[in-house]
């Protein structure tokens, strides 16, 4: 028996695969085509955009890495909203999304004393002279050392 290659011409096949509705989105000002349906970061990866923010502490690119919301790798401002996961948005025509770049937060410094009574008030042993070093010229234990 003899299999022909369409069993079923295309005009006649009740599974048409269809062909979505364009929609369009802008990632730092420059406009993507998409198809309704795809998330943002499918937008951005279909477009050839495999990373649009850094780590904050080591500065390494990020894009989709899991795809799934878990890593948030993939976090992006949306229409105005941070910190949105691009994997799990599905894409909507018109929106506008902006890159974040966060750098770590640094942590808070000591406060500084506020009056000179504050400062005279340290601990006497911080002004203390280095005792001298055991092996040091003017060590007691050394040979011809001073012995004071
Ligand atoms: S790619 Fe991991 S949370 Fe989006």
């Amino acid at each position: 028996m003899t299999v022909p290659p369409f069993p079923v011409p295309p005009s006649q096949d009740p599974i048409r695969p269809d062909p979505g509705t364009s929609i369009r989105i802008s990632v730092d000002e420059t406009e993507y085509p998409g198809r309704a349906g795809q998330t943002i970061a499918g937008v951005m990866l279909a477009a050839g955009l495999l990373s649009w923010r850094y780590s904050s502490g080591s500065g390494a690119p990020r894009g989709a890495f899991c795809g799934i919301g878990v890593c948030f790798d993939c976090l992006a401002t949306v229409n105005g909203q941070r910190d949105v996961r691009t994997c799990q948005r599905r894409a909507v025509d018109g929106d506008v999304v902006v890159t974040q770049h966060d750098p770590l937060p640094r942590p808070p410094r000591a406060p500084a004393p506020e009056s000179a009574a504050e400062s005279a008030s340290e601990p006497a042993h911080r002004s203390a002279p280095e005792p001298p070093h055991p092996s040091g010229p003017d060590s007691p234990l050394r040979e011809g050392g001073s012995g004071a």
